[in-house]
Formats: structure tokens, C-alpha cells, sequence
């Protein structure tokens, strides 16, 4: 980090404390107030995501002035500020530098019903497809300009043991409109398949819904600016666990940069459900040693959700 940017670290948030003298500056003041708020809760959702610290850039800093009393002129009074900005700032997924119109946007586009546990499975299908049909049309990121077809993502919606997370679309993907469908895909419905699931009693999706070009990792921008659908749909079908594959994926979903190799095997956490990191398929193709590693990781998936365990063997042969 430079001297330019400034990080919180998010371990420590606290409520920022209301200052008894904000009565005597009046409006002005809670409007202070009501900023502060914001940014604490906005931070507090960034550190229950599993983000421990936060970098803002120059940009950022200066995007969030602009909406402070100090940012404006007393002369022209408190600047129009929607009810939508101000959640967008608390609940948008800010990926390094959004302005506050673009994370408004972002969230509004995004925003689709939360799914109550106990709707029925017509009505989980119902918020799929409200979700699909925004992914369908979304413009929020570079990767709707060379998609063919965006790539919701498939399966069991009714509270399935297990929600497969990949980083994003390939090429038969693409084509297709469904995630893993090419030669990763089939290995990972070995692997589904040496489980004891179907691919449809299982949830299929990616962090990314669109194809990148040429197949390459999304960034951390298109992920962050991706991740209110995937959350949308962990919302509606309430997977019972949820196996992250390869170091893409789970960088998009926990923010982090340790390598997979450090990360598989070990539960935590993604939207309050236990998560399992384990190697993508393509690697698996690309390394088949590591399938005997992939394999334990799949098991410990199993032990948690109380299945039958099979005997020690590679995952998809
Ligand atoms: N790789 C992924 O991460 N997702 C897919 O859907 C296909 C390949």
C-alpha cells in the first residue's frame, strides 16, 4: 500500500460513536452521522464476508467526500441524495473503486427478492429465474460484450446438499448457456457422481456469469461485480454446504489471495454456510495426482452432511 491509500483494517469495526455535540451542529451534523453509519455498516458487511481489510484508493476517498457535508458548500445546501444511493453505498459490492452512481446502479440492478428457507420450491424456481433473467441481461461489467449467452447456472433449487462454485463460463458454456458442460464438466460429474449425486440433485454455478476471453480468470472487479446474483441464489435454494473450486473462485468468494494448495481441505465459510475449497476439474486434468487430494476434500463434504463415506479413491477415477 502506498502512502495515497488508506486501509481499515475490518477486524477491529466497531460502531463509530455518535458525539453528543452532533446535536448542537444540527443537520448538518447527522448528516455526519448518518455517513458514518453507512460506512460502518457497509464495513461490517465487507467483514462478515470474510474481507480483513479494506484498500481505498485516491478515487474512492474522493467519491465518498463528494457525498459528505464537507465535500459541499454550505451556500448550496445538503446535495439530493436518494434512498437508493445511500443503500447502494451500504450494500453494493465495491470492487476497488466504484463511484457511488456506478455502485447504485450496481445494486439495483442486482437486487432480486431474498427467498424465505421455508418457500415452496415453486417459489425458489420463481427467484431463479428472476435472477437469471437479470444475469441474462446484465451490462455491469466488460463481459456482456463478448458473451454469446450468460451462464446463471443449474440444479436442485430446493435447499440441495451440496452448491458446486466455479470461476466463470468456458467456451461450451458459453455456447450452451449452462455451467460445466465441457471437458471440466465432465469430470466434475464424475466427481458428483463418485459422491452419490446426480447433477441434478446438486446446484451448479460460478462466481462469474459470463465467459472471459479466451478463458481467462476473471478479475477481481467482474467477480465482485457478479457476486449479488450467486448471493441471490444461495438466498433462494439454501444449500446444505457449498464446495468452491479452485483458487479463482474462492479468491472472488473470500477475498483471499492464499494459494488453493494452502487453502483445500480446510472448512469456512461463505454467506453464513459452510464452505469447502478444493482444486477445479481443469486442474485435475491438467494434474490427475491431485485428484487423491480433491477426493479427501469431497469426503470431508460428505461427513459433514452425515452421507455415506465411499472407500479412498481418486475423485472421478
Ligand atoms: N470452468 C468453470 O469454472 N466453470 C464452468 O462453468 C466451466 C469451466
Amino acid at each position: 500500500m502506498d502512502g495515497s491509500s488508506v486501509a481499515a483494517d475490518l477486524g477491529s469495526v466497531r460502531g463509530l460513536d455518535k458525539n453528543p455535540a452532533d446535536v448542537e451542529h444540527g443537520n448538518e451534523m447527522s448528516e455526519w452521522t448518518a455517513i458514518l453509519d453507512d460506512l460502518t455498516a457497509y464495513l461490517r458487511w465487507r467483514q462478515e464476508s470474510g474481507v480483513r481489510s479494506e484498500e481505498l484508493d485516491p478515487e474512492t476517498l474522493k467519491a465518498f467526500m463528494s457525498g459528505t457535508p464537507a465535500g459541499r458548500s454550505p451556500a448550496r445546501g445538503p446535495a439530493p441524495e436518494t434512498a437508493a444511493l445511500r443503500s447502494a453505498r451500504v450494500e453494493a459490492p465495491v470492487a476497488g473503486v466504484l463511484s457511488r452512481q456506478r455502485a447504485a446502479e450496481q445494486a439495483a440492478a442486482a437486487e432480486v427478492p431474498a427467498s424465505n428457507p421455508a418457500d415452496s420450491p415453486e417459489a425458489r424456481q420463481a427467484v431463479l429465474a428472476e435472477v437469471a433473467q437479470k444475469v441474462t441481461a446484465c451490462r455491469l461489467c466488460a463481459l456482456c460484450e463478448k458473451r454469446i449467452q450468460a451462464v446463471p447456472g443449474q440444479g436442485n433449487a430446493t435447499s440441495p446438499d451440496i452448491l458446486f462454485i466455479g470461476e466463470a463460463p468456458g467456451a461450451d458454456e458459453d455456447v450452451q448457456g449452462l455451467a460445466f458442460v465441457g471437458a471440466a464438466g465432465q469430470l466434475l460429474t464424475k466427481m458428483i457422481s463418485a459422491m452419490g449425486y446426480t447433477r441434478d440433485e446438486v446446484f451448479i454455478a460460478n462466481v462469474c456469469k459470463c465467459r472471459p476471453p479466451n478463458n481467462r480468470p476473471p478479475s477481481l472487479e467482474e467477480m465482485q461485480a457478479c457476486l449479488p446474483y450467486l448471493r441471490a441464489q444461495i438466498a433462494a435454494i439454501r444449500p446444505r454446504t457449498i464446495v468452491a473450486l479452485g483458487a479463482t473462485a474462492v479468491k472472488g468468494l473470500l477475498d483471499s489471495n492464499a494459494g488453493i494448495s494452502k487453502l483445500r481441505g480446510t472448512w469456512t465459510a461463505y454467506a453464513g454456510l459452510p464452505l469447502m475449497p478444493t482444486y477445479h476439474p481443469a486442474y485435475l486434468l491438467r494434474y490427475p495426482p491431485a485428484k487423491r487430494d480433491s477426493w479427501d476434500d469431497l469426503r470431508k463434504v460428505l461427513q459433514r452432511l452425515g452421507k455415506p463415506v465411499p472407500e479412498k479413491k481418486a475423485a472421478g477415477g
